[in-house]
């Protein structure tokens, strides 16, 4: 069955993206996410900043369940659990790590997919920089992300999320000016208006957007009265997936769809991968599901993807592109109801 999707430029062989984490920060991870069938991996993010690399050092990671008490990272219920995590960036020397990512893109190239670069930023012109030492050493596609949930926590700007326009306007523009090769732009929708950074994103030459970040929190435990984890962290789950498709049916109604949605955040199972392509989306990047479950879950997710698509007689995933998002209508479009009562009166 066919399940290619055309992203721009880019095809790629089903709408699954390994994406950026510490599961994409060495070569196995990478490989193994290839080999179980990813349509493209997003490397872990680098920077320019040492702070954010050290970072890393003192990352940590819990699962929450639905009760927000910390489980075992292989509890049964992982997948409605959720990760609340610090993070860092790549420890890496540039040139080591871009050697290694064009050779696992040589490697994924045999199995049709791709590796991309990525960056988490923190100045816009060493980020522009990067982006042209990654289109240098031979990688076919960037990530710039802006969306990095950690940015206020991070010591002296190591990290930034990217919440103006003028800012977006800038990151973009002189990443643009460095590079030809396809070059997603990662938001956040912690900010006024997320679609418009995601116009400006595209006016300054964003090839695709990947729509959204996760957010910060903060969870203390009621037993020791002090923060899970000691700090503040980010934070994801399931719980997150209707407010990820809200900006991402938003965007596919008002922006053009020669741009191509990435959609991330809150994707758990196939189910939510259609979700988020019913709302849009043309690729679900996939990052938590990656980390309890392993990489088993993209040929998993595929066959089901498969039956899905057996069982509703769809040929082409374009078809479904967008369906949901299409089919909404705003407050002021909808018919007034002949109402018997309020639900909960019943
Ligand atoms: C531990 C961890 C590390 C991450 N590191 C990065 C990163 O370096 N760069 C980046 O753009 N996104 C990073 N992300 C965000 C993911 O790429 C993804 O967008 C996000 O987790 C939402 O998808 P999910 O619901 O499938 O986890 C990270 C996420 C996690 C959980």
């Amino acid at each position: 069955m066919d399940l290619s999707v055309q992203l721009g430029r880019i095809q790629l062989k089903n709408p699954l993206i390994c994406a950026s984490s510490e599961f994409t920060m060495t070569a196995a991870g990478i490989r193994a996410a290839i080999d179980v069938g990813a349509a493209a991996v997003i490397a872990k993010s680098v920077n320019e900043s040492p702070e954010a690399a050290r970072q890393l050092s003192t990352a940590d990671y819990v699962l929450l369940d639905q009760n927000w008490h910390v489980t075992p990272w292989g509890s049964p219920n992982r997948r409605q659990a959720s990760l609340f995590c610090r993070s860092g960036l790549a420890q890496v020397q540039l040139d080591d790590w871009l050697k290694m990512l064009c050779e696992l893109d040589a490697y994924a190239t045999t199995k049709n997919s791709m590796v991309a670069g990525s960056i988490t930023v923190a100045g816009a012109e060493p980020a522009a920089e990067i982006a042209h030492r990654m289109e240098a050493a031979g990688l076919r596609w960037i990530e710039l992300n802006l969306s990095a949930p950690h940015g206020r926590e991070a010591a002296g700007g190591a990290v930034r999320q990217i919440t103006s326009s003028e800012a977006v306007r800038d990151y973009v523009r002189r990443t643009r000016r460095e590079v030809k090769i396809p070059l997603a732009i990662k938001l956040t929708a912690q900010a006024d208006d997320p679609l418009l950074l995601a116009r400006i994103a595209v006016e300054e030459g964003a090839d695709m957007l990947v729509l959204t970040g996760r957010v910060p929190g903060f969870m203390p435990d009621i037993e020791t009265q002090k923060p899970v984890l000691g700090s503040w962290a980010a934070i994801g789950g399931g719980w997150s997936l209707p407010a990820s498709l809200y900006w991402v049916s938003k965007a596919w109604r008002s922006i053009s769809h020669e741009v191509p949605i990435i959609g991330t955040n809150g994707a758990r199972s196939a189910e939510d991968v259609l979700r988020f392509l019913l709302s849009g989306a043309r690729a679900v990047e996939l990052a938590s599901i990656v980390l309890t479950d392993g990489p088993p879950i993209f040929a998993e997710m595929l066959a089901e993807l498969e039956r899905y698509f057996r069982r509703k007689n769809i040929s082409r995933i374009e078809h479904l592109i967008g369906k949901a998002a299409d089919a909404a209508l705003t407050y002021g479009e909808l018919p007034v109801l002949a109402r018997e009562g309020y639900p909960w009166e019943r």
